[in-house]
């Protein structure tokens, strides 16, 4: 692996080096940009100017004297009140692609010096209980920012918190006890049948539990027979959650994403550290004793009549709950998995549940300030019609309905674009780019805002959808193979027309863009890198003609320039999870 430096950081450095043979004192930042006058911008003049009292003008001369050009700068000038205008050398851009493309996978994008483990809490369905899109947004998230985190050199460990623990097992077991034979054994079912069964079990559970008083006598005595391990109680316990997995695993297939076993480690992994969790916290001061139940309060977060809102550790009958296994987990992740990092994709209505668990595990010393721990908090899905989304009978949409709904409108858009593919391939087709409409549409909006979920939008063909991004991709593929005789090969020599300077120095940012992407959480911000790298694609191969250039070496040239943008994509896609099929 040969790591590529980006032209931006190599002009930053040269601009950097020329500030500091200036005014060797200031320590001045360049501020610099892409721009859309020149290649390049730098602003930060200006405010050295300010500092060194000088006229920002003759400053400005001053540094262009100073800055190395001929390589990768071919030119620099002063604009407005001391801008700095930066043009790349054609050669320059080429090198540099010509690098990324030597480098395989990575595009020359090298790994991250200090890199931390990072433990990413998401995709996390409950036990026995019917996934919605929240869950859907969740993983999808959570699978793209390990995607991109990875590629970083970042390590993360995933943790599916599964809601697999609680008062509700109680009413669950206690009914399966009492007719037993209604789950059919895990290794039998698939997934749907799976969820009928539970949602069965469920309601008929509920409807004795809301009827019966004595049935609920001895579901509350179940709680307690699964809290303190008994072995029965566990083993039915298990029934639930075996079937719940075979239904979990069949969504995550159907949204093309791979969860790991290993992973899975819910809510009832930390059942045992509980009490002690607990006890140190009340030792240390940390939470109080207050109507029984012990608690955290916080000054600042107050609700109705300006009462302190507490976090509940444990209730005052004895029984822990979600707080005090998100607590638990934070020790575990901390000091058994290292992690320097506890990110949690999660509804953004939990946020006030992270925000005390956090300043919890930070009172208590299990957060440091080395360790950051972050609430990814995602909104709410709508409907077309701006509501939260829902059947039109006012239920909870069925996920797999909805991938199924997802990957049949994309069979539609595949079947009418295909000339040339067998009806499987269009249904092969149709799963990649259905999957990939509803996670790209998800992804490409800022993950605190609330998304329309809506399907027609999703498998357009125009505009920031997926489809486009694939289709400019597999039109590159098409490409390639019509090349015949020609390959791909970069010719530094040849002067760039101004679509291609634009698609080249666009490329050139893909691992800036990966590295702050994963940074600030935001894939997004991945998402929109890539929709601008295939429309300036289209402009390219709008106006530099490829297989009919006018010599070999253009050709080649252009060639080239297609191929990388073809792997860039394919890249940047399969790191928000995303396929890209070569042919469409
Ligand atoms: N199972 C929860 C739900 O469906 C989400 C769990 C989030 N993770 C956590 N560590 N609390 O709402």
């Amino acid at each position: 692996m040969t790591s590529v430096t980006s032209l931006t950081d190599q002009v930053q450095q040269r601009l950097a080096n020329a500030l500091s043979a200036t005014r060797p004192e200031a320590d001045a930042d360049p501020l610099l940009r892409r721009s859309d006058r020149a290649d390049f911008q730098a602003n930060g003049i200006l405010a050295l100017a300010k500092k060194a009292k000088s006229n920002p003008r003759e400053l400005a001369t001053e540094v262009v004297g100073a800055i190395v050009t001929g390589d990768v700068i071919k030119d620099v000038e002063v604009s407005g009140p001391g801008f700095l205008n930066i043009t790349i050398a054609d050669r320059a851009i080429t090198e540099n692609l010509a690098a990324r493309h030597a480098d395989g996978e990575r595009l020359g994008v090298p790994l991250k010096e200090n890199a931390g483990i990072t433990v990413v809490d998401y995709a996390q369905p409950n036990v026995a209980k019917e996934m919605h899109v929240g869950h859907l947004r969740s993983a999808v998230i959570g699978d793209a920012l390990r995607g991109m985190l990875d590629f970083t050199g970042e390590k993360t460990i995933g943790r599916h918190h599964i809601g697999d623990w609680g008062t509700q097992f109680g009413m669950l077991i206690q009914y399966l006890f009492e007719h037993p034979g209604e789950l059919a054994p895990a290794a039998d079912v698939d997934g749907e049948q799976a969820m009928s069964n539970l949602n069965r079990v469920y309601k008929a559970s509920r409807a004795l539990f809301d009827a019966d008083e004595e049935f609920k006598e001895r579901a509350r005595g179940r709680v307690v027979a699964l809290q303190s391990g008994d072995k029965e109680t566990l083993e039915l316990w298990q029934q639930f959650v075996d079937e719940s997995k075979v239904y979990f695993y069949s969504v995550f297939e159907k949204l093309d994403m791979e969860i790991r076993d290993d992973e899975i480690v819910g809510e009832s992994a930390y059942n045992e550290g509980m009490p002690e969790t607990a006890r140190l916290l009340e030792e240390m001061g940390v939470a109080e004793r207050s109507e029984g139940a012990l608690v955290v309060f916080f000054d600042e977060i107050r609700g109705k009549d300006d009462q302190r809102v507490p976090l509940i550790v444990q209730k005052a009958d004895g029984g822990f709950g979600y707080a005090a296994s998100d607590l638990t987990a934070i020790r575990n992740r901390v000091q058994d998995l290292h992690a320097s990092s506890l990110l949690y994709v999660v509804d953004v209505r939990q946020s006030l549940h992270f925000k005390m668990v956090f300043e919890t595990a930070r009172r208590a010393g299990w957060l440091s300030d080395g360790v950051s721990a972050h609430n990814m908090g995602y909104g709410t899905v709508l409907g077309a019609d701006g509501k939260p989304f829902k059947t039109r009978e006012g239920e909870t949409v069925r996920l797999e309905d909805l991938l199924d709904e997802a990957v049949q409108r994309a069979a539609e858009v595949v079947r009418e674009k295909a000339q040339d593919l067998t009806e499987d391939e269009i249904q092969e087709r149709a799963a990649q780019v259905g999957i990939g409409a509803v996670k790209y549409a998800d992804l490409s909006t800022s993950p605190n805002r609330d998304y329309k979920f809506d399907l027609d939008q999703m498998v357009s063909l125009n505009g920031d959808t997926s489809v486009y991004l694939q289709y400019a991709y597999a039109r590159i593929q098409s490409i390639l193979r019509k090349a015949g005789g020609a390959s791909p090969a970069a010719h530094p020599e040849l002067e760039l027309a101004p679509a291609e300077r634009a698609l080249g120095l666009h490329l050139d940012a893909f691992g800036d863009t990966v590295f702050e992407a994963a940074a600030e959480y935001a894939p997004h911000k991945l998402a929109a890198y890539l929709y601008q790298l295939a429309s300036l694609y289209t402009s390219f191969y709008d106006k530099c003609p490829v297989l009919k250039a006018e010599t070999p070496e253009q050709i080649e040239n252009r060639l080239f320039l297609c191929d990388i943008t073809a792997r860039t994509l394919h890249q940047g896609m399969a790191l928000l999870g995303i396929r890209t099929p070569e042919r469409l």
